[in-house]
């Protein structure tokens, strides 16, 4: 079992000469994050490896609060967009850092059919069902759990989703693993269940800023995203059904490129999601297996992120609805392209195009999915 230590401990570990920042201690720390309007208490986890990486994490949507890793000169940043307070989640939270279900981005008009019944589900963008509905997984409270892993620190998220909840049938049992790793890994393993057929997409919806939360534009990043195909889409962001290569488009990140550096060609793709908003198809060994999605290189703070996963997908999302209301931790407000999603997944409207990767879950059946972020510095 990873030991619990209070973060007063980190300061007598006489690091603080070697590292900008004083390191904590490796271990789980658990502390109360608030209550919600209802008065339901909501906790904050942190898990700090032996490098002094840190997650943290809420039980309010399973939300990543924060990812505090090292620049090339070791100091530490908090690289995903958040909130100070719990409030904030509540109330106005467009995803940050959120557990995303029961069907992550969207399926078309709000319907699908399975097994010869519609299913009608809430429609939550404009005709589409959105990141799961009304109520999301974003916004239910999640059960966390300390667990044994070989592999690091790690803690389980378990939420039962009610058979009809935001119109998607069958209960589906849920749990989602966070693992921080001594390799500076940070791991997402999903698993759900369900009693009646059902259709399951989860995914996890940091906004990463390898700069820093709230030190502005990322069109700076460098991008690769090992992704020779991405799905178009319609006027209201549903995929048209077709595979569509990248090359010659301002979609081929095949080679390292700056997100920046085509975001505002008009291409009708582009001008559809006000910037990226698309999924790739990636380009993989052998369907579900682990493989590297995508990498990403800050230059300036000399972060790294590499994502692997064995999902079919990847939504590409350069914080284009971020309007600059909103307000980080650090005092800064976030506005259009502070920040990128790369949320690993099964294509949108999966449900309504049979040519897709299937998302049908059946009774006997386990979902299995595994996202994992390697973070490192280009230079030591
Ligand atoms: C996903 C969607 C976007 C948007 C964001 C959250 O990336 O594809 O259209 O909904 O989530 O704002």
């Amino acid at each position: 079992m990873p030991s619990i230590a209070p973060y007063s401990v980190a300061i007598l570990l006489g690091l603080g000469s070697m590292l900008p920042l004083a390191a904590a201690a490796k271990g789980i720390d658990k502390e109360p994050f608030g209550q919600l309007a209802d008065g339901t208490a909501i906790d904050r986890y942190r898990l700090t490896n032996a490098n002094g990486m840190e997650v943290e994490f809420i039980t309010y949507g399973g939300t990543v609060t924060a990812i505090r890793t090292p620049d090339r000169n070791g100091k530490l940043a908090n690289v995903v967009l958040g909130f100070a307070k719990l409030e904030d989640y509540e109330a106005k939270n467009p995803y940050f850092g959120s557990i995303v279900g029961r069907y992550a981005n969207r399926i078309a008009n709000a319907r699908f059919d399975l097994e010869g019944v519609t299913y009608q589900l809430v429609a939550n963008n404009g005709p589409n069902a959105l990141h799961g509905g009304e109520v999301g997984f974003d916004k239910r409270v999640w059960t966390a759990k300390e667990t044994a892993s070989p592999d690091g620190l790690a803690v389980v998220l378990s939420y039962r989703s009610l058979d009809g909840e935001e119109g998607y049938p069958g209960n589906l049992d849920v749990q989602v693993t966070y693992t921080l790793t001594d390799a500076d890994e940070f791991r997402i393993d999903y698993q759900a269940t369900t009693d009646k057929p059902t259709v399951v997409n989860l995914t996890s919806h940091s906004y990463f800023n390898l700069a820093g939360e709230g030190s502005g534009s990322i069109e700076g990043h460098e991008l690769m995203l090992n992704a020779s195909a991405y799905t178009p889409v319609d006027a209201t962001l549903i995929p048209t059904g077709t595979l569509d290569k990248v090359a010659g488009t301002p979609f081929d990140f095949t080679q390292p490129t700056l997100l920046g550096a085509r975001l505002r060609d008009g291409h009708e793709q582009l001008v559809r999601g006000q910037g990226y908003d698309h999924n790739f198809v990636l380009d993989k060994p052998a369907p579900g297996a682990m493989s590297l999605a995508a990498r990403v290189h800050e230059p300036t703070s000399g972060r790294m992120m590499e994502i692997y996963t064995t999902e079919p997908g990847i939504q590409l999302y350069t914080g284009n609805f971020l309007d600059g209301t909103l307000l980080g931790p650090a005092g800064k407000t976030y506005r259009q392209g502070d920040g990128f999603c790369l949320e690993t997944q099964h294509f949108p409207d999966s449900p309504n195009k049979p040519s897709f990767p299937s998302t049908l879950l059946k009774p006997g059946e386990t979902f299995r999915s595994t996202t994992m972020h390697r973070f490192s510095v280009d230079k030591t």
